[in-house]
């Protein structure tokens, strides 16, 4: 069966400044399949966002392997990195991280901009169809600063799908918003999941981990509890 995304094998993350050495991440094996929704908790400091970049392809590990949809990724050159990042992960961060000079539909079609296999019309379809899937289709000509910030991370959250991407990843998605425009956001992520998306989520908060179908737990670099939450979900490697 080849329903397995993602595969990682025994990842170590060393981080080396001056003096100071530390282990993020230690002997970290998961392994995740195509249309799982996946939590991630743990404390402060112990790992979960070094965890995101490295399933993210913004850095690699240390030591070990990760093999993203039947290719190795884990030692190959950061040009190659960029364009599998681009074609096949969505992003969406705690600050958004929208362009405060582009608007909203230029700041959702600008991950494509560098995608060489599409055209400007179908950049643009691609466009409108995410904003139109996360309801901000009418604030398309806005800029950020127009916006609330549950709309800016539901723009972001266009940004992120907009390419069909394998994974979403999500970096405490609700920790900047109000509980209102947290539970939004949350109810969007659940709906791109029932329509098939992978997302893999880091959340402090259990009532976002409980919209997850398996919940991780990291302390100190480690795994040291993954459960399903449902019936449907696939247990671990
Ligand atoms: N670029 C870096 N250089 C050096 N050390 C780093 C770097 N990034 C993270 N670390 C260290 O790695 C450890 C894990 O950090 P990480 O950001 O993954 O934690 P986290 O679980 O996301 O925490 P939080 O819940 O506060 O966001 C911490 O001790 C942190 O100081
Ligand atoms: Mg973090």
């Amino acid at each position: 069966m080849t329903n397995t995304l993602i595969k990682l094998d025994n990842i170590k993350k060393i981080f080396f400044t001056d003096e100071v050495e530390t282990h993020a991440l230690s002997n970290i094996s998961l392994t995740i399949n195509k249309g799982e929704y996946v939590s991630i908790s743990g404390p402060s400091g112990c790992g979960k966002s070094t965890l995101l970049s490295l399933l993210g392809l913004l850095d690699t590990s240390t030591s070990g392997q990760y093999i993203l949809s039947t290719h190795d990724v884990s030692s190959i050159s950061k040009k190659q990195r960029a364009h599998i990042r681009n074609k096949e992960i969505g992003f969406i961060f705690q600050s958004f991280n929208l362009i405060s000079d582009l608007d909203v539909e230029e700041n959702v079609e600008l991950p494509l901009t560098y995608r060489h296999d599409l055209t400007k019309v179908q950049r643009k379809e691609m466009v409108k169809n995410a904003l139109e899937k996360v309801n901000m289709a009418h604030r398309a000509k806005h800029f950020p600063s127009q916006l609330s910030g549950g709309q800016q991370q539901r723009v972001a959250v266009a940004r992120a799908i907009a390419g069909d991407p394998s994974i979403i990843l999500a970096d405490e998605p609700t920790g900047n918003l109000d509980s209102e425009n947290a539970q939004a956001v949350m109810a969007l992520l659940a709906s791109l999941h029932a329509e098939g998306a992978t997302i893999c989520m880091v959340t402090h908060d259990p009532r976002s981990a409980e919209r997850a179908d398996r919940n991780i737990d990291i302390l100190d670099g480690q795994i040291v509890s993954d459960k399903s939450t449902s019936k449907n979900s696939v247990e671990a490697a």
